[in-house]
């Protein structure tokens, strides 16, 4: 049996402690939360087919070409020409969309076209939802094609549910027409926005309560070199002008490859801050620093051709916070939000290392402290925790005087459990903590095959009850990678799967949504024998409490495979009831994840207690992680 004592208030917890990391990796933007159901509508790809195939109908044939207009359109270029040359009949092309279209019955789609007639009658063009049999589930027929390129639109409603639907768009009869920006949408979006983002993954994060969400990554921020950096303007603005680029993670990772993986930038740095804005988050913007993924080239911005780069910084606050007679916060006005974004933080570089970033870091922080010294900047510190460019990197960015070093761990659970006292020696007078990327993997040579277990939820259960008493020294924290596509993946585990119509919550999605939905705001002392509890008995334990209702959150995780007995003595620290709601979570098989036909495996399940006195006395089961949320 063993008694902790929970006593006074140690240090505040920042209303923005808990956030979201998200980054169009693993089909996390186009393909997932960007609604867009047509893959490759702009014919950018390097393979201008890449998605399409020719299609035809009732004896329809004629030919489809690839054209360009580098002279008028340098951004959007490539289009699509239909040549129909039968009078009778269908002819065109079919989309296959993003591993399949995911569509419901009774459901309705927007479509849409920029178009033009360039010879013939070719009064009309038919919009068909296919299934996955090959049976039309929906039809409209778009009409108004006139010699000038515009814009057309129709809407279909899908009369099956299928996830691997398809979109064929045919010119019936004899002509010719041009064709770019096919599109196609569900009306049902997050808010019902007109061409926005999926509704079911939105929900999810906005279960979560995040504090924060940091854009648009990750190593998309830094490119494989920097002409494929994520650059922010050039995804603002009406999304046929903006530059599509092949995504980074288009590349062999983890035995995996998804050739077909390219950055729209539908959902862009405009979408990002409304996005922040609808989940209550604070944006935060990680912006290139002039040095692409070291990684790969790992090319370098000399420094004194770094203005752009600045700029770029500049007038992303401009765009978010600046009124609208600016040029940048004008065009946010335009798009729609005349308001500002209030943006609070930004980020220099992702996962730099070396004195090539130090010297690149110092040269914004000079224009953006004496220009902007109401953000706080971020600055990296290398992508592992434990060798030397880490320790270098930390102890330049405390000489800059940088608000808070962006930490990534990409670690074993063990390495996890025995770091829950990670912070408890952190330089109080340096830095703030964002503990930017972090996630529980597997053992290497089982990398490619690691999932969302409950044993590396369970160590990030642990490991965040250090961040909790430590929220003096970190203030933010997020889970690494977001979001996946069941079938289109690099690199897992991630926090949320999802296929073109299912999501679910892996184990660690609930672990975050248990610290982000019951921590308040203090950190309250919780000790064993006057320390804290960081693994001994493989015991785990973080207390802290709502400042504004009272309410006491004790969190517990038994990393041992046999239960455990304890006795939380609150010292007067809740307004009591004679109960108090538990949150618990835990599994009999370590290795268990959550599937889509088994989303519950590993979920908290609510249950009420009994008090007695101001303690708790609970018998804790194997490995399990405990949340008591007491009193008010
Ligand atoms: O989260 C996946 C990747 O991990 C990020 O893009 C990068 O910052 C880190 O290496």
């Amino acid at each position: 049996r063993l008694t902790l004592e929970v006593d006074h208030a140690t240090a505040a917890i920042k209303p923005y402690m808990w956030g979201i990391f998200f980054e169009d990796i693993n089909f996390g933007a186009d393909g997932g939360l960007y609604a867009e159901l047509v893959k490759n509508r702009s014919f950018e790809f390097y393979e201008p087919m890449m998605g399409w195939k020719e299609a035809s109908k009732e004896e329809g044939n004629g030919k489809i070409f690839i054209l360009k207009r580098e002279q008028k359109k340098p951004v959007n270029p490539t289009y699509l020409r239909i040549d129909s040359r039968n009078d009778q009949g269908l002819y065109g092309v079919v989309n296959e969309g993003f591993r399949g279209m995911g569509v419901r019955a009774n459901e309705r789609y927007n479509f849409s076209v920029i178009a033009r007639k360039a010879d013939g009658d070719t009064p009309e063009v038919v919009v068909e939802l296919v299934n996955s049999e090959g049976s039309v589930i929906g039809q409209t027929t778009i009409t108004g094609f006139t010699k000038e390129w515009q814009k057309l639109e129709g809407s279909l409603t899908s009369s099956q549910t299928d996830p691997k639907a398809s979109l064929r768009v045919m010119v019936k009869g004899k002509g010719i027409v041009d064709m770019d920006m096919i599109s196609l949408f569900p009306e049902n979006t997050w808010k019902n926005r007109k061409n926005g983002l999926r509704a079911d993954l939105v929900q999810m994060l906005y279960d979560l309560k995040p504090g924060f969400l940091r854009f648009p990554g990750g190593c998309i921020v830094e490119g494989h070199d920097l002409s494929l950096r994520y650059q922010w303007k050039k995804t603002v603005g009406p999304v046929e002008e903006r530059e599509m680029i092949i995504n980074r993670w288009n590349t062999e990772f983890m035995h995996r490859h998804t050739p077909d993986y390219f950055q729209s930038f539908g959902l862009g740095f405009y979408e990002y801050f409304l996005l922040a804005e609808d989940l209550g988050a604070e944006p935060l913007p990680i912006l290139n620093c002039g040095m692409a993924c070291q990684y790969n080239t790992g090319e370098l911005v000399p420094l004194d051709e770094l203005d752009p780069y600045i700029q770029d910084a500049l007038d992303l606050i401009e765009f978010a916070n600046g009124d609208t007679t600016t040029q940048w916060g004008k065009l946010r006005a335009q798009m729609g939000h005349p308001q500002p974004f209030n943006l609070k933080f930004l980020g220099i570089g992702n996962e730099q290392w070396g004195e090539q970033y130090v010297e690149r870091y110092q040269k914004f922080a000079e224009v953006l402290r004496q220009k902007h010294p109401e953000i706080m900047l971020v600055g990296g510190s290398g992508p592992k925790p434990e060798d030397e460019r880490f320790h270098y990197l930390w102890n330049e960015m405390k000489d800059e005087e940088v608000d808070l070093i962006d930490e990534h761990y990409y670690m074993s659970p063990d390495w996890f459990f025995s770091n829950a006292d990670r912070y408890d020696d952190y330089d109080r007078n340096g830095p703030k903590v964002f503990a930017g990327e972090y996630a529980a993997h597997g053992p290497e040579k089982e990398y490619p095959l690691s999932k969302n277990t409950w044993l590396s939820a369970l160590s990030e259960a642990a490991f965040m009850t250090g961040l909790v008493r430590n929220a003096d020294v970190v203030n933010m924290a997020s889970y690494a990678p977001l979001m996946a596509h069941v079938e289109a993946w690099q690199w897992r585990p991630d926090l949320i799967w999802f296929d073109n119509l299912n999501v679910v919550g892996t184990p660690n999605y609930y672990v975050q949504k248990l610290y982000s939905t019951c921590t308040g705001n203090e950190v309250l002392n919780i000790t064993k024998d006057g320390s804290p509890l960081t693994g001994q008995n493989k015991l785990y334990a973080s207390a802290s409490r709502d400042k504004n209702n009272g309410k006491v959150y004790i969190k517990l995780v038994n990393a041992s495979n046999n239960s455990q007995e304890v006795i939380i003595n609150m010292n007067g620290n809740a307004k009591f009831d004679k109960k108090a709601t538990v949150y618990l979570m835990t599994a009999d098989d370590p290795l268990a994840y959550n599937t889509f036909e088994t989303p519950k495996k590993v979920v908290p399940v609510q249950s009420t207690i009994k008090i007695k006195g101001k303690v708790i006395h609970e018998t804790l089961q194997p490995m399990s992680f405990y949340v008591f949320e007491i009193g008010a």
